[in-house]
This record gives C-alpha cells, structure tokens and sequence, in this order.
C-alpha cells in the first residue's frame, strides 16, 4: 500500500465521527461535538486558531464578551474561522454550549 493510500484512509477516519455526530441530534454532547469539529483547527493551532488550553489567547478573546464570541463561531470570523465552525447541524444554543467548553477547558 502506498503512503498516499494509507493518507486517505486515516483522513476516512478522522472524518467519520464528524458525520455520525451530526447524525444524532438529540444525543448532543458539547464536548464530543468539539472533538470532532472544531479540534481540527481548535486542538492544533491550525489556521492560527486559537488554541484550546491557551488561557491567555482566550482571556483576551473573553474580553469581547461571551455573545460576540458566540455570533463569531455563528457567523465566521475574518474569513479563516468558517461559519459554524462547520457544524452545519448545530444549532445556535449548542454552538454556544461547544464554546462555553472551550472557555472552561482554557481559563
Ligand atoms: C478550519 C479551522 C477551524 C474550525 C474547524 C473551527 N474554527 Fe473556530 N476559529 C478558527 C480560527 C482561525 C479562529 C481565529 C479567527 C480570528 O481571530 O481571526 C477561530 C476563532 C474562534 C473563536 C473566537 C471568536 C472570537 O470572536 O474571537 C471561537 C469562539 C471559535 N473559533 C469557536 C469554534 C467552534 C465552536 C468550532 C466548532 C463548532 C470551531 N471554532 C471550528 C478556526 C477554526
């Protein structure tokens, strides 16, 4: 097998618990929810996100209040953070729920 076919699968599975997440709605767990969408990006520093567990980075970003970061995880943010964090199924009080999760696992 090549390196490249080895890439695609484990890219398969980094993906997959994305799709089964947003397939069951009423079990919405903030946590497994921002495992499996906003880690991409949250969890690395990709994209120059902020980090998850950077308590500075987010006490800054606290300073804008908790609504503004809301509406920026809603609406997107300067291009690079994509609209909903690309949870296309979570709704806005579970988008918030997923932010309130960061903050209490960086502050
Ligand atoms: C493709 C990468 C990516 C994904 C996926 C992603 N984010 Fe982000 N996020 C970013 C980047 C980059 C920033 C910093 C944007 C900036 O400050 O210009 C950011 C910023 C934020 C902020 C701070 C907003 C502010 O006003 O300072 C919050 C809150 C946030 N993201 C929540 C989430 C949540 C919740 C998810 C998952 C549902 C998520 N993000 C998924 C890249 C991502």
């Amino acid at each position: 097998m090549t390196s490249k076919a080895l890439f695609t699968i484990a890219c398969a599975f980094l993906l997959f618990p994305a799709l089964s997440v947003a397939a069951q709605d009423d079990a919405f767990d903030a946590e497994q929810t921002y495992q499996a969408t906003c880690f991409a990006c949250h969890g690395t520093g990709a994209a120059h996100s902020p980090e998850v567990g950077d308590q500075i980075e987010w006490e800054i970003r606290m300073e804008k209040g908790m609504d503004t970061l809301v509406q920026n995880t809603i609406a997107g943010l300067n291009g690079i953070m994509p609209p909903r964090g690309l949870c296309a199924t979570c709704s806005d009080d579970q988008l918030k729920a997923i932010v309130e999760f960061m903050l209490d696992s960086s502050l």
